[in-house]
């Protein structure tokens, strides 16, 4: 179904499309050469590349390259049904390069948004509801997280028979154990454990 925010914004991606066709014809090159990042910002500004969604959850500013990251550990694969958009390494105002990931009819849990901000601590969350953006939230690095990460070490407390919730303290670029001070860093997606 189409209703009339869509095709006013249809009718803005044409008049940018316009805009750049003829700013392109007074060039030497005919537009066809020295498209350099000026013309990647406009892209984005005009939202060209990934289109807007009605309901759902979009994380923006996550570090370039790192989207399929960010959906393993939040558990999505497509093979549930869900909608989801990936924009990668875009031009960004506030980093070199951005992924935008875009998930349709859902919204995160706080242990979801916890896992986040240790691997996109630049990452912004916005809660879209009928097409407008009605929250929007830096993720929060915490001092600890709990029961979001499983620790690899067999000898740690966490991997024994008592039921003990994982914890780990949140250091600048890795999380530590606090029963085993086991560390994890670069390999810490291979180990999120959310709910
Ligand atoms: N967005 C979307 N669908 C909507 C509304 C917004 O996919 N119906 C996306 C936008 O494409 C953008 C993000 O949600 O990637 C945030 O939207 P908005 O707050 O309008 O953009 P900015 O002001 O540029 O955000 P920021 O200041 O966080 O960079
Ligand atoms: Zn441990």
């Amino acid at each position: 179904m189409t209703g009339p925010g869509d095709r006013r914004e249809a009718d803005r991606d044409r008049a940018a499309d316009r805009d750049r066709r003829e700013d392109d014809r007074g060039r030497p090159d005919g537009g066809n050469a020295g498209r350099d990042d000026r013309d990647d910002h406009r892209d984005a500004d005009h939202e060209l590349r990934v289109t807007k969604i009605r309901n759902g959850t979009v994380i923006d500013h996550v570090s370039g390259g790192l989207a399929l990251t960010v959906l393993g550990v939040l558990g999505i694969d497509g093979s549930a049904g869900e909608v989801v958009s990936i924009g990668m390494n875009v031009p960004s105002d506030r980093l070199a390069r951005k992924d935008i990931v875009k998930i349709e009819n859902r919204e995160l849990s706080q242990d979801e948004v916890d896992v986040l901000s240790l691997l996109a601590p630049a990452a912004t969350i916005n809660i879209v509801r009928a097409y407008q953006v009605r929250e929007k939230h830096r993720v929060d690095r915490p001092a600890q997280v709990s029961g979001v990460l499983s620790c690899p070490n067999p000898d740690c407390i966490t991997a024994g028979r008592e039921p003990v919730t994982s914890t780990f303290d949140v250091l600048d670029r890795s999380v530590r154990c606090v029963y085993c001070e086991t560390i994890l860093d670069a390999d810490l997606t291979d180990h999120v454990d959310i709910g």
